[in-house]
């Protein structure tokens, strides 16, 4: 039996996750970093204690995270438009349903409110944290400062740009604060770097450790970020996630591994994170260059997990799903000694999964197809007999599951943005 580390660090958790919505795309340029590294620099020079500092920096690197695609991403970087809130609500909705963040998902929900001289303290009646305008300034400023490039001058004149908007959108006390930390060059290079939460004091940035199962509550919710850019990859990483886990049961696996297989599933797609919807959606076959971008995603996903202790068996079972045995996959072209039994399940639950999904191209296939595909696959020598035959002699199990963990996720996926639009419209 394998031994596992069995807690795994937050805050390396956190940096994969918000590298995966920032760094792979250059335009966003470390945006969850900066906002991060700045949150926390104003809350110090606010004298709140490690334990807030530690807080609001932790929303600050998940702030964005319910502004689900590449485009909306980049459009709240030029400027606050008039939809700016629904990805606030829906960022607070997403980490409200998990234990490591619903303490903190309020100040997501608020993060572009006004403080519009006073009464943005609070909102249809519920106080609004502190740590709400402390994210909504430092990603204004962020993006203000934007690159390392003169970025003395523009601190210095960046004050006056934001003393106007004292009041109306920015708490004057928080601007006080910002006309502080303007002075202090340092900040700004620091903040500009490549690597801004290097500069952070370790017992802020010392978030602790998770267990198991509290990682697969955090996965299943990151699932939903993946999956829920657009209707038709609405169910796929749940999907797969399932599959995985009731393949990785039957063939033996222990409940641990069970659960890490899970996991394995939820992120396996990380790195798609970082591919437009236009080609995600693309009805119609994709040209070669479109392609060549979505063979991208296993090598981010293996790099985004690849910087959390204890995560090298989820990392390969989660990147290796497009690898073949053959050593014709990518994007490492392994052999079949060099792709263990996790990753060779993870393949054929990603498979299975997919050609049983709707499509924007084609519809779902049945059963006897299933069977045939995957006889093809495996005299080709891409995936593996013994798995296959574990998922083709339990079909109507497989058929089932998958069908169940769909259903659901298309639920989670309506009441996602069922209230979306309400709730923009009522800030
Ligand atoms: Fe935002
Ligand atoms: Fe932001
Ligand atoms: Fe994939």
């Amino acid at each position: 039996m394998l031994k596992y580390s069995k807690k795994y660090k937050l805050y390396q958790i956190l940096l994969g996750i918000s590298d995966a919505v920032d760094l792979i795309s250059p335009e966003l340029n470390s945006h969850h970093h900066k906002v991060a590294y700045l949150s926390y620099r104003i809350a110090s020079e606010l004298g709140l204690s490690v334990q807030e500092c530690r807080t609001v920096m932790t929303q600050g690197l998940v702030h964005d995270i319910g502004a689900l695609s590449v485009d909306e991403r980049l459009s709240l970087l030029e400027e606050e438009p008039i939809t700016v809130n629904s990805h606030a609500f829906r960022g607070a909705k997403l980490l409200s349903k998990c234990s490591t963040f619903a303490g903190m998902a309020e100040a997501i929900r608020y993060h572009h409110l006004p403080w519009d001289y006073g009464r943005g303290r609070e909102f249809g009646g519920n106080p609004v944290p502190l740590n709400s305008h402390i994210l909504h300034l430092a990603d204004r400023v962020s993006v203000y400062i934007g690159s390392p490039i003169n970025v003395i001058s523009r601190s210095s004149k960046m004050i006056d740009y934001f003393y106007k908007s004292a009041n109306s959108l920015y708490s004057p006390m928080l601007i006080e604060v910002l006309a502080e930390l303007a002075k202090k060059e340092y900040i700004w290079l620091e903040m500009t770097d490549k690597s801004p939460m290097n500069f952070l004091p370790q017992e802020v940035v010392d978030l602790g450790e998770l267990s198991l199962d509290e990682v697969l509550e955090l996965a299943k919710v990151i699932s939903h970020v993946i999956d829920f850019r657009s209707r038709f990859t609405a169910t796929h990483s749940v999907g797969v996630a399932r599959v995985a886990e009731k393949l990785a049961e039957l063939s033996g696996m222990s409940g641990e591994e069970c659960k890490m297989m899970l996991i394995a599933g939820y992120f396996h797609d990380l790195g798609k994170l970082a591919i437009k919807n236009s080609i995600l959606e693309k009805p119609g076959k994709l040209t070669a260059s479109e392609y060549n971008v979505i063979r991208e995603h296993t090598f981010y996903t293996y790099k985004l997990l690849s910087g959390i202790d204890g995560f090298a068996t989820i990392n390969q079972w989660a990147s290796f799903h497009h690898e073949k045995l053959n050593g014709k996959g990518y994007p490492f072209h392994l052999t079949a000694d060099q792709i263990p039994l996790g990753s060779r399940i993870m393949t054929v639950a990603d498979i299975f999964t997919a050609v049983t999904e709707h499509r924007p191209y084609r519809s779902g296939v049945d059963r006897e197809q299933v069977k045939s595909i995957f006889r093809v696959l495996v005299e080709a020598g891409e995936v593996c007999g013994v798995v296959v035959d574990t998922l083709i002699n339990n079909i109507d199990l497989f058929v089932d599951l998958c069908h169940k963990s769909q259903q659901e996720a298309v639920a989670d996926y309506e009441s996602f943005f069922e209230d979306d639009k309400l709730n923009a419209n009522a800030v």
